[in-house]
């Protein structure tokens, strides 16, 4: 069949923002720590715990150490020495003062994943928080080794002195590079020896900032030229607990509050991420400030509604709890765009940036099955904010699909109540990109805007990347409906991802982008002025079969496949025989599977992993690691 395009150079089509596409930035897969925050010891401040992961203890990346005889014991402890009330644990040596002359006894890191990356010729800053009883003083060496023990560097020399806690600090060069690197502290003589907050970064950050990021990753992320950067998630902004941080028995498993995530990294408790890692806050809000800052986006934070979505469906219900959100939202404004006098202002100009980060935008939740109680506390969030800050523009949430039931009540009581913007999520087939390039075509222009927060085709081959070209069409088409629209999730550590597809992949030492990544640069290096309108004499018909992986909720939740039918390799039912639109969702499978359904019936399965069906009302989640092909059903 030919097509032909007609382009009408002569008539005016929408004008495109500088800041359509932008990033979306989530503590996932290791994102943060051992990913973008360029510290490169993990376990730095002894607050791993059970709580965060069962495999984890206080101790988790940390061993005995001993030079020249040295001896001793190592223990972490939290008592009333601690470093303060929010770094609660340290380490404690006891030591013997046996050995040799020069004798040690501490502790050995051995960083992310196979180790700490060093490189030839580049600084590195150490910095640790120390106190010791032993009257002269406590004699620390320092030394970067890799895991066969090969010194990668000259040994850092520190005396620390007095039983009070201090910052001690050195900067060593590495003399070869490394990806097995251990960093080991060991301390000499006799006494007991408290240490925490051991510390070690490259100097060669992105753009030089300490505590900053790492180089290869923001710069990858930076090159994408995005126009904006939303953070600090997606899922663990609005899933746990709402309370506030309440030593000594904080709950870890706690939404993302960004007043525990600025002022000295030292005095940032930690929390348990809804990805099943410790989460040291270390990068936070000031940074990812900062960071929009240096690639000249636009900041776009998100904060909590107080109704969790990602699978644990909960409203909270205490007035007190939502107006400390409310009121704490409404600091963060101040945080960002305040004087420097003024409260929050001060703590942002004592962190080094008197200037207003210049916020326009802040989105209150994320992906909230619970349409109606979700829109009640965006109300009061939205009513706050507008009413201080009425340049603002607060940005709404339609739940975790692109259509269906509760997409539609969060989009009626958006629209109905004149919110300027909706951000909407979805994860879905390459063949879904395909056929619904015209999705916004019929979009309420009087309407709320659209930020497309997070959405991907369901895998990081080419074809998925040019499904999402297809689709990206579609949007800058109707870019004066569509406002802002990113790409998700942002970055993926190789050793331990639990999402899948992702833009940049990345392990200790070096990172890539994905064809998705190839992508997203060339639309976001080449944003148009305007649209210049263009018609097409038809477009290919969309009867192939759908294949790549495909969230099963789009399944359940689209008119055009209803009466699936799926079961499993063994002939078990999977969904029932009547499956209806809307009527069940699966759950996050183990593994991935490969599944085959044709015209309503299931033709092949090489299902490796164990899913679980939830039926209607249960939990909605997107089965992102499924593999599915089908047929769409005919009408
Ligand atoms: O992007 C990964 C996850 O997908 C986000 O955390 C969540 O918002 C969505 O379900």
């Amino acid at each position: 069949t030919d097509y032909s395009l007609t382009v009408h150079p002569g008539r005016t089509g929408p004008a495109i923002g500088d800041s359509m596409y932008g990033v979306f930035y989530e503590d996932i897969n290791h994102a943060a720590d051992g990913g973008l925050y360029a510290e490169l010891v993990q376990n730095r401040s002894f607050e791993y715990d059970r709580a965060d992961n069962a495999a984890y203890s206080p101790m988790t990346a940390w061993s005995e150490a001993s030079v020249s005889g040295g001896t001793g014991s190592a223990g972490t402890v939290d008592d009333e020495q601690r470093l303060n009330e929010r770094n609660r644990r340290y380490l404690r040596l006891d030591l013997d003062g046996a050995g040799d002359r020069g004798a040690g006894f501490g502790v050995t890191n051995s960083g992310y994943n196979e180790g700490l990356t060093l490189r030839r010729g580049e600084r590195y800053d150490f910095s640790v928080w120390a106190r010791t009883d032993r009257p002269t003083g406590t004699l620390l060496t320092v030394g970067a080794r890799t895991a066969d023990g090969a010194a990668l560097a000259e040994p850092l020399r520190i005396t620390a002195r007095g039983d009070r806690w201090t910052k001690y600090t050195g900067t060593f060069t590495a003399r070869t590079s490394a990806a097995d690197g251990r960093l080991t502290v060991t301390a000499g003589g006799s006494g007991t020896v408290r240490l925490d907050m051991i510390s070690l970064f490259p100097r060669d950050t992105y753009k030089g900032r300490a505590n900053g990021l790492r180089k290869d990753l923001a710069e990858k992320t930076a090159a994408l030229d995005p126009g904006f950067l939303r953070f600090p998630g997606g899922c663990i902004v609005n899933t746990g607990s709402h309370e506030a941080y309440e030593a000594p028995d904080w709950e870890r498993k706690r939404s993302y509050q960004w007043k525990d995530t600025i002022g000295p990294v030292e005095q940032r408790p930690v929390n348990a991420n809804f990805w099943g890692y410790n989460q040291t806050y270390g990068l936070g809000y000031y940074e990812y400030f900062q960071f929009a800052e240096d690639m000249g986006a636009m900041a776009l934070p998100v904060v909590p509604a107080l109704v969790t979505g990602c699978g644990q469906n909960k409203a909270t219900d205490d007035p007190a709890l939502l107006a400390r959100h409310v009121q704490d939202t409404l600091d963060l404004i101040e945080f960002a765009n305040g004087p420097a006098d003024s409260t929050w202002g001060a703590k942002r100009a004592a962190m080094g940036h008197p200037a207003p980060f210049g916020l326009t935008h802040l989105g209150v939740g994320n992906e909230e099955n619970l349409p109606d109680e979700y829109f009640a506390r965006f109300t009061e969030f939205r009513e706050a904010i507008e009413a201080r800050y009425p340049d603002i523009t607060v940005v709404g949430n339609s739940g975790p699909d692109d259509s269906g039931a509760t997409f539609d009540r969060a989009w009626q009581l958006n629209r109905d109540a004149g919110v300027a913007m909706v951000d909407e999520h979805y994860y879905n087939s390459p063949q879904w990109f395909l056929e619904n390039n015209a999705r916004y075509d019929t979009y309420d222009r009087q309407g709320p805007k659209v930020f497309l927060g997070e959405y991907a085709s369901l895998d990081n081959r080419f074809s998925n990347a040019l499904a999402e070209a297809a689709f990206m069409t579609g949007l800058e088409r109707n870019a004066d409906v569509v406002e802002l629209a990113s790409y998700a999730p942002l970055l993926a550590d190789t050793n331990d991802a639990q999402w899948r597809p992702d833009m940049i992949w990345f392990d200790n030492e070096k990172s890539w982008g994905s064809a998705n990544y190839e992508m997203q640069k060339l639309f976001m290096n080449n944003v148009g002025d305007r649209v210049v309108p263009s018609a097409a004499s038809s477009t290919p018909a969309t009867t192939a079969p759908i294949t790549g992986a495909v969230g099963l909720s789009t399944w359940a939740t689209s008119a055009a496949y209803d009466d699936v039918q799926v079961t499993g390799a063994d002939g078990s039912r999977l969904l029932s025989d009547d499956f209806t639109a809307g009527d069940a969702q699966w759950t996050k499978a183990a593994g991935r599977g490969t599944w085959a359904v044709q015209d309503g019936a299931y033709v092949q399965s090489d299902q490796s992993a164990e899913d679980t069906l939830v039926t209607a009302g249960d939990t909605g989640w997107q089965n992102y690691d499924m593999k599915v092909k089908a047929t769409k059903k005919a009408g």
